[in-house]
């Protein structure tokens, strides 16, 4: 056993999303988001539910602090919901609203934890949508200004800002093959929505400099390891399209370095043109202070020459996860190692990274979730790798604290390195949280 310590001064921490925890959807003056609409829409969520209870966190917010300060948290990175202090997106404020993320943060705070908040992490006011929400130019005014009203509002107390979580996830999942709310399914559509979704950011991280607020500000993107399933060099090339329908389509325009020609190619052919109006650009590229990384896997690629986009994914070769994704313990240090090499080594927070182990309680009440405790000692240690290697990785936030609302799936897929038991409430830390209390105390990892 040797024990991998990581830098002086990285942090580590967990990281959640409101809708996915909150519940209370009709409390105070919360205003209906799509993601309420979406999952009271009939045969959306595979086993259909919801998040108006969720895990009640609404209520249970000092009980949550305390349980992340046991664990040894040093950071906490969560997401504000638009509807709750803005019920309709824009105009009115809600106090209340305000008020409950308030205490959240002093809770935090007078814990020793750092807050990391997100902006947007895909719940937006339904009154937004009914405007066209992300695929209406008019988004960028509107998230800007909401953006505005945290930052003037949390801005004394909060010093790490996320713009979005995962701007891919929620354009194409929710405008292309309409899995995830607002269900919709259009290449043209999904095309102005990834646009405008940057633009947005673009605009908010203008906004912070503005502010004059301390602290700093980056976006999030979902990601995946991208391998080749040969060694031809079609199967190379097909690697590296499926890197610009992904990665660099949503990391290029935030490094200056603009959209892939073929991602801008594909969309003109089928009259579905990203909408870059003058100055677009150089808004969406504004530097940022960080660039946060989410990841969960790798993706076999093969080439697909006439189908699609001309890449395919190939068949899985490692054992699958309960996500259908497989388990890739080495995907992490690799895209870090990539992302870093291909926009000039950014300071990174690694600002997800997790793995859904479905075990339950046995008869002694322990839970004993091995898968997740091996596989994230497998990402931690690549991970640890490239730092070695000279990758400037500063925190990691493990997805999740707790089991909670996983969008599409529903309460199926549990992420949470403490048990929710969604009858009770009751919340029972799993095997992998004492392994993860050892990690924070030992900045480093035994392997
Ligand atoms: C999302 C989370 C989600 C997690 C696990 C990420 O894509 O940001 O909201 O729960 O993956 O699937």
């Amino acid at each position: 056993m040797a024990l991998l310590k990581f830098p002086d001064g990285f942090q580590w921490g967990a990281a959640s999303a409101a809708y996915q925890i909150e519940g209370a959807h009709e409390e105070d003056d919360r205003g209906v988001s799509i993601w309420d609409t979406f999952t009271h829409q009939p045969g959306r969520i595979v086993d259909q539910s919801n998040g108006d209870v969720a895990c009640d966190h609404y209520h249970r917010v000092q009980q949550d602090v305390d349980l992340m300060a046991s664990l040894g948290l040093q950071t906490y990175r969560f997401s504000v919901a638009w509807s709750r202090v803005m019920p309709f997106g824009k105009g009115a404020i809600s106090e209340k609203g305000l008020a409950f993320y308030d205490r959240l943060i002093d809770a935090l705070l007078a814990k020793g934890i750092q807050p990391a908040l997100t902006l947007y992490h895909w719940d937006l006011p339904q009154s937004l949508q009914d405007l066209g929400g992300w695929t209406n130019r008019s988004i960028a005014d509107w998230f800007a200004d909401y953006a505005n009203l945290c930052f003037e509002r949390f801005g004394d107390r909060v010093a790490r800002w996320i713009t979005l979580n995962e701007p891919i996830i929620f354009t194409e999942f929710g405008h292309r093959t309409g899995v995830m709310a607002p269900g919709i399914r259009d290449l043209a559509l999904y095309g102005r929505a990834a646009h405008h979704a940057l633009l947005a950011h673009g605009r908010a991280v203008q906004a912070f400099r503005a502010s004059g607020k301390p602290g700093e500000i980056g976006i999030t993107n979902a990601n995946t390891s991208y391998e080749a399933a040969d060694d031809s060099p079609e199967t190379a090339a097909a690697v590296e399209l499926a890197r610009d329908f992904d990665s660099r389509l949503f990391h290029g325009p935030v490094f200056g370095k603009g959209y892939p020609q073929s991602v801008l190619a594909f969309h003109e052919t089928r009259h579905a043109a990203l909408p870059v109006e003058p100055g677009d650009m150089e808004i969406i590229a504004t530097p940022t202070d960080f660039l946060g990384t989410n990841l969960y896997s790798r993706a076999l690629i093969e080439a697909a020459p006439g189908r699609g986009v001309g890449f395919a994914h190939a068949a899985p070769r490692l054992p699958l996860l309960p996500m259908g994704y497989e388990a890739a313990p080495h995907a992490l240090g690799d895209f870090v190692r990539w992302v870093s090499k291909e926009y000039g080594n950014p300071k990174i927070y690694i600002t997800e990274n997790g793995v859904c182990d479905n075990s339950e309680p046995g008869p002694d009440g322990q839970i004993n979730d091995s898968t997740r405790i091996e596989l994230l000692g497998g990402f931690l240690k690549g991970l640890h790798g490239a730092i070695e290697a000279g990758c400037d990785v500063r925190a990691f936030y493990q997805w999740s604290l707790y089991d909670n609302f996983e969008w599409a799936f529903g309460y199926t897929k549990r992420f949470g390195m403490v048990y929710t038991d969604f009858e009770t409430q009751k919340r029972i830390p799993k095997m992998s949280a004492a392994w993860y209390s050892d990690i924070i105390r030992r900045n480093g990892v035994e392997v």
